[in-house]
């Protein structure tokens, strides 16, 4: 199932743009948060999904997660990106449309956008609107000649991009950017299914940079999810807290704790939210027991070998055009093209 289509090939450049457009809404961005609490807690084992994550308060102390001495990802991976920025360029071409899954903040994505020649277009996605806008619009006064379209939804829930009321200027291809290791919080069969999606979405040219978190000693990868400083406590406690506000729930933060657990099995970091008490919880008009020592399940973040993601990559579509990796090899950085 691959999208055959390009976008439209015009010779002019595209107008300057000086304030980002409103934000497409897309699949997703509409959430019942309730219904989805509701859903997660009365499963056995109890989970929540973790776009939940990522409200006003939870993109802030992600953001904070990001910038901690224990969580080495995020500064790793500029590194790669800033070593790497003359071979991404060489590869994407001209002109290129820009499209990053969950883009957050939008840091990582001045390194790529500041090495690509003549980017046209930039569509930051992600299920955060305010954080997003924020972020465009920094961005857009930062790079005159750029148009920003962004789109606010949850990129899993989406098999086309809302783009086809076309911005001009889109002589180049799609670049996918999915850095962050996100990649990496989908269960291996969900990322190959996101893979083969992404593929649709860039079109039958498109390339995709993925950035994925390596197999590593386990005290070092449990210590960047449980840090000294309490911030990844904090994030995750915050899906509690939101909940009491979005889904009528009474949960007391001092009864919960957060845990981080290494399954070698897996290969894969888990995060829990565990009951420190026998203990029945309001959540939208249901009682919801929980055991002590029960936990609900809030995330994982699976890690890899670089053999190991290129054989998921092949999976999903794509083939490895180059794998680049920090000198500590602590995380690495898939240049894939589609596998046609
Ligand atoms: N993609 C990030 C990762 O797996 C997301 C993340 C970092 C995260 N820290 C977290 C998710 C703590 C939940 C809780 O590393």
């Amino acid at each position: 199932m691959r999208q055959t289509t390009t976008a439209p090939r015009v010779d002019t450049p595209p107008p300057a743009a000086a304030a980002p457009d409103r934000p497409t809404a897309a699949d997703g961005a509409g959430d019942d948060i309730a219904a989805i609490a509701l859903a997660g807690l009365t499963a056995t084992p109890k989970c929540l999904p973790p776009r939940l994550f990522y409200d006003a308060a939870g993109s802030r102390l992600f953001d904070r997660i990001t910038g901690l001495a224990a969580y080495y990802p995020t500064r790793t991976e500029s590194r790669i990106l800033h070593m790497q920025a003359a071979e991404i360029a060489t590869r994407a071409g001209r002109g290129t449309t820009l499209v990053e899954f969950g883009s957050g903040a939008s840091v990582k994505t001045r390194l790529v956008l500041d090495a690509l020649r003549d980017p046209a277009v930039y569509v930051p996605i992600d299920i955060s609107a305010d954080h997003m806008m924020t972020a465009s619009t920094a961005l857009a006064r930062d790079h005159p000649g750029l148009t920003v379209r962004p789109v606010h939804g949850d990129f899993m829930q989406m098999t086309t991009l809302p783009l086809d009321d076309a911005p001009a200027g889109t002589a180049g291809r799609r670049l996918g950017f999915f850095p962050g290791s996100t990649i990496g919080n989908l269960l291996p069969d969900e990322a190959v299914a996101f893979l083969r999606r992404a593929a649709c979405m860039l079109g039958h040219d498109g390339h995709l940079l993925v950035g994925v978190d390596l197999e590593k000693d386990p005290a070092r990868l449990i210590a960047a999810y449980d840090d000294p400083e309490g911030v990844t406590a904090a994030f995750n406690l915050n899906l509690l807290t939101r909940l009491n506000r979005e889904a009528a729930a009474d949960f007391r933060l001092d009864r919960f704790a957060h845990r981080a657990i290494w399954r070698a099995d897996a290969g894969r970091i888990e995060m829990h939210l565990e009951s420190l008490a026998d203990q029945i919880v309001q959540v939208a008009g249901r009682g919801i027991r929980f055991r002590k020592g029960e936990t609900i399940h809030t995330e994982n973040s699976h890690k890899y070998t670089p053999a190991g993601f290129a054989r998921l990559a092949r999976r999903g579509g794509w083939r490895t055009d180059a794998c680049w990796t920090d000198p500590e090899r602590l995380f690495s950085l898939h240049y894939l093209i589609q596998n046609h």
